[in-house]
C-alpha cells in the first residue's frame, strides 16, 4: 500500500521513536504516528508521505496499549508538553533505555560496553525548576500566561496546574497572570507587533527555596512596582528582573533582567558545591536528578590529584568545581561569560582555587596559544590531563573540537549528553580518534517527555 495525505489506515504500534512517536509499519513503509504508544492499535490520518516513510496522527484509539495508562495533567488535550504521560513509568524507562541502546549501535556502531540500569524519579512529576511562560490572548480578548497550544506559535493554553514545575512554580505563574489583569496589562501580539508582555521565566532554587520570576516586556512600564508588590505578596518570590525585549523574536531574550526585587539569580547546592545561578545562565532543569547525573558522571571521570583535568561547556562550574576537589588542576571552557563570571564567583566563595575558567568558545580551541594542559596531549607529561569531561548542547560537539579534546590525551573521556543521536556519531568519531566506550548509564532528568540524558565512559586505547 502506498497512503497518501489525508488517507486513513489501521496501525499496530511497534514501538517508539527518539522523538516520542509511535512507530508502526504499513506493508515496508515505516509511519510515525503521532499520540500513539507501543501496543496500540489505531485508526490514524497520513499526514506527510516521504519516500522512505509516512507520518500520521491517531483519530481514533482501536485497541489501548496495555502499558497505556490515563494522563493526569488536565491540560493534555491542548498543552502537549508531556507527550509520554499515557506510558506507564517503568515502560517510558525502558524506551529510553533501549533507544540509547540503539542509537549507540545504529548510529555509532558502539557495542561491548557495560550497560547500566537507567535511573528514574520515585515520584516522576513536579521536577523542573525552570519553566518558560508565554503569554497570549483569548479570543475574547483575556490575556493568557501558559504554554504553547500543541503545534501553534500563536496560542496560547493557560497552564493553570502544569505538573511538571512545581506547585510554586504554578502559583508564581497565577500571580504574575492576576496583577497583569487587575493592572490591565496587555500581552505582546505576535500577529500585530503591539502590546507590553512577552514572556515569563520562573526560576526556583530546590536546596534554597529562591524564587526568580523574570518578566520579558517590549518596553518598561510605568505599573512595574505596583506589579512587582503585587505578585511579591501573592507568591513569595524573593526576586523580580525586567527584561527588555525590543526585537520581533518570540523568544526569551533583551536586555536585563533589570532588578526590582531580589539579587539577580538563584542559590542552588549541587555535589556539594554552593552555586549562584544567575538568571539567563544553564542549569540542569531536574535539580533533584541532577544530583544522580553528577554523581554518575564524577565516578566515570575519577579525577586524580596530581594531574589536571578538563572540562568543556562548563557552564557557572557546577561539574568543574566537584572534579576540582579530586584534580591537581582543572581547565573549564564556556562560551557564556556571564556564566563564566558566575562560575569563577563560585568558586571563589567555595574556597577552591584550582580551576582556570576560559570564557571562549570550544569549537575553535586549536587557535588558543600554546596552554601547559590543553597542549599536553603531545607528549606523556605530568600535563596531560587524567580526564576530559564534556557536556555540550543537543547538537554534540563539532568535528573540530572533540579531534582537539581526543588530542588532550587523556586516559578517561567523559561525555555527558542530552541527545543520544549525537552521543552516538560523536563516540563513533571518538572510537576513530582512539578511544573505547565502556560504560553507559542514562539518567530520566525529563520524565513524561522523551528527553534522555546520558552520561558515557570512553577510555584511551593503550
Ligand atoms: C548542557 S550545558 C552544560 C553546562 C554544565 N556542564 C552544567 O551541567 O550545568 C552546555 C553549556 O555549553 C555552553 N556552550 C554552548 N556552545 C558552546 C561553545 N561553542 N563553546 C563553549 N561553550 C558553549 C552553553 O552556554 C552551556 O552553558
Amino acid at each position: 500500500m502506498t497512503p497518501r495525505p489525508g488517507d486513513i489506515v489501521e496501525l499496530d504500534i511497534a514501538t517508539l521513536a527518539y522523538g516520542g512517536q509511535g512507530v508502526a509499519r504499513l506493508d515496508e513503509l515505516v509511519v510515525f504516528v503521532r499520540g500513539a504508544v507501543p501496543g496500540d492499535c489505531v485508526r490514524a490520518k497520513v499526514t506527510r508521505r516521504k519516500k522512505s516513510y509516512a507520518e500520521a496522527r491517531v483519530i481514533e484509539l482501536l485497541t489501548p496499549s496495555p502499558r497505556r495508562i490515563a494522563a493526569v495533567c488536565e491540560h493534555t488535550e491542548d498543552c502537549g508538553g508531556c507527550e509520554w504521560q499515557t506510558l506507564s513509568y517503568e515502560a517510558q524507562l525502558e524506551y529510553k533505555q533501549q533507544q540509547v541502546v540503539d542509537s549507540l549501535q545504529r548510529l555509532g556502531h558502539l557495542e561491548g560496553y557495560e550497560l547500566e540500569p537507567i535511573r528514574g524519579m520515585d515520584v516522576p512529576w513536579r521536577y523542573r525548576n525552570k519553566m518558560e511562560l508565554s503569554f497570549g490572548e483569548a479570543e475574547d480578548g483575556e490575556l493568557l500566561l501558559g504554554l504553547h497550544r500543541r503545534g501553534s506559535w500563536r496560542e496560547i493554553v493557560e497552564t493553570t496546574d502544569c505538573r511538571l514545575a512545581s506547585v510554586r512554580i504554578n502559583r508564581a505563574r497565577q500571580a504574575v497572570a492576576d496583577a497583569a489583569r487587575a493592572l490591565g496589562l496587555r500581552p505582546y501580539g505576535r500577529d500585530h507587533h503591539h502590546g507590553l508582555l512577552r514572556h515569563l521565566v520562573v526560576r526556583e532554587g530546590l536546596s534554597s527555596g529562591d524564587l526568580l520570576l523574570n518578566l520579558f516586556v517590549a518596553a518598561r512600564f510605568p505599573e512595574e512596582a505596583e506589579l512587582v508588590a503585587r505578585v511579591a505578596a501573592d507568591c513569595g518570590c524573593t526576586s523580580f528582573g525586567i527584561t527588555v525585549n525590543e526585537t520581533p523574536a518570540d523568544a526569551a531574550v533583551g536586555d536585563g533582567p533589570h532588578m526590582l526585587l531580589g539579587p539577580p539569580h538563584i542559590r542552588e547546592r549541587l555535589a556539594g558545591v554552593e552555586l549562584q545561578v544567575p538568571a539567563a545562565a544553564f542549569l540542569q532543569t531536574n535539580s533533584a536528578m541532577c544530583e544522580t547525573l553528577y554523581a554518575i558522571a564524577l565516578a566515570f571521570a575519577a579525577p586524580e590529584a596530581s594531574r589536571p583535568a578538563v572540562d568543556l561547556y562548563c557552564g557557572i562550574g557546577s561539574l568543574s568545581l566537584p572534579l576540582a576537589r579530586g584534580a591537581r588542576q582543572v581547565q573549564a571552557v564556556e562560551i557564556q561569560e556571564e556564566a563564566v563570571v558566575a562560575a569563577r564567583e563560585n568558586a571563589a566563595r567555595s574556597g577552591i582555587t584550582n580551576v582556570d575558567f576560559h570564557a571562549r568558545d570550544v569549537r575553535p580551541l586549536l587557535k588558543l596559544p600554546p596552554h601547559p594542559t590543553l597542549d599536553a596531549g603531545r607528549d606523556d607529561g605530568a600535563e596531560r590531563p587524567a580526564v576530559v569531561m564534556v557536556d555540550p548542547p543537543r547538537a554534540g560537539l563539532a568535528r573540530r573540537a572533540l579531534q582537539r579534546a581526543a588530542a588532550l590525551g587523556a586516559e578517561r573521556f567523559v561525555y555527558v549528553s542530552c541527545n543520544p543521536t549525537t552521543l552516538a556519531g560523536n563516540g563513533a568519531e571518538l572510537a576513530e580518534l582512539g578511544y573505547s566506550l565502556r560504560r553507559v548509564a542514562a539518567v530520566d532528568m525529563f520524565p513524561q517527555t522523551h528527553h534522555i540524558e546520558t552520561v558515557a565512559l570512553f577510555t584511551r586505547n593503550s
